[in-house]
Formats: C-alpha cells, sequence, structure tokens
C-alpha cells in the first residue's frame, strides 16, 4: 500500500516536472515562431532587407545587425518604441513606422519582439 502510494507519487513528481520543462518553452516560442514569420514576411517586416541577424537569407545592411538583443534592449519598451514609431528615436531614419502606420498589427509587433529575443 505505502509502495504503491509512493510510486503515485513519484510518477505524479515526474510528470509535473517534464510538464514544466516541455510546455512553458513551447508556449513562449509559439509567438516567438509567429513573430520570425511576421519579420521575414515580403509583405510584413521584410525586417531582413535592411538587418542581417543569425539565419537571415542574403540580408541587406542599412540597419544594424539583429544580435544580442536581451543583452542591448533588456526593456521591451525599447524595441516597442522603435518598431512602433522609429523616427521618435532618429527622425531621419528610413526604417519603416510599423506601429503607427499600421503596417503590423500590436499583436504582431509583440510576436516579432518575442522573436528579436530569441536573437
Ligand atoms: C528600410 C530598412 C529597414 C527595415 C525594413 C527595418 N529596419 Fe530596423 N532599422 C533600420 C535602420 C536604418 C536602423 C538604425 C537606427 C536608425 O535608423 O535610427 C534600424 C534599427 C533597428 C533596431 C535598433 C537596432 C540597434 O542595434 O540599435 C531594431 C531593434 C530594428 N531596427 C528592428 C527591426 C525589425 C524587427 C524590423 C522588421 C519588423 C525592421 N527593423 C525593419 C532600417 C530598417
Amino acid at each position: 500500500m505505502r509502495k504503491t502510494a509512493k510510486t503515485i507519487v513519484t510518477a505524479s513528481a515526474i510528470a509535473v516536472l517534464l510538464g514544466s520543462f516541455t510546455l512553458a518553452p513551447t508556449v513562449a516560442s509559439a509567438d516567438a515562431a509567429a513573430g520570425k514569420k511576421v519579420a521575414e514576411s515580403r509583405k510584413k517586416g521584410n525586417c531582413f532587407a535592411c538587418h542581417a541577424y543569425q539565419g537571415a537569407k542574403l540580408p541587406g545592411n542599412i540597419g544594424p545587425p539583429l544580435v544580442a538583443m536581451k543583452a542591448r534592449f533588456p526593456k521591451r519598451a525599447m524595441l516597442e518604441k522603435q518598431l512602433n514609431d522609429p523616427q521618435s528615436n532618429n527622425p531621419n531614419t528610413l526604417m519603416p513606422p510599423y506601429g503607427k502606420h499600421e503596417i503590423i498589427s500590436k499583436k504582431e509587433i509583440q510576436d516579432v519582439i518575442d522573436w528579436l529575443y530569441t536573437l
């Protein structure tokens, strides 16, 4: 009886552990994967026209390479501002105002930021 209870407890502890390892990253990367699609769509982000990043196909070099994003932009608000209205950081920038001109939706901007944090 005791042994059975212990087996059940151990089994459920393993299930909880496995669940926390497999579920959490899948949820986070679902948004990042959606963001990658938005970023790489010619009709939406088209980010690699100007930015190089790991895995980018034939990227342009009009903008700086997108690397170490978490270290360089620890606050989401910094990236949100750059994506919403890059002219607020630099009036002469060539980067399109994705949010202000509704080139992509608010949700898509959040997904793109999740993707940026994987770079
Ligand atoms: C037409 C070219 C162009 C496109 C397209 C473009 N950017 Fe930019 N981006 C720039 C330039 C140029 C800069 C340099 C900053 C400036 O001009 O003020 C920049 C800066 C940035 C920065 C700040 C990087 C740093 O190191 O300071 C981020 C983050 C960024 N872009 C993300 C994106 C993302 C994500 C996309 C796609 C959704 C995108 N950009 C599309 C031209 C572009």
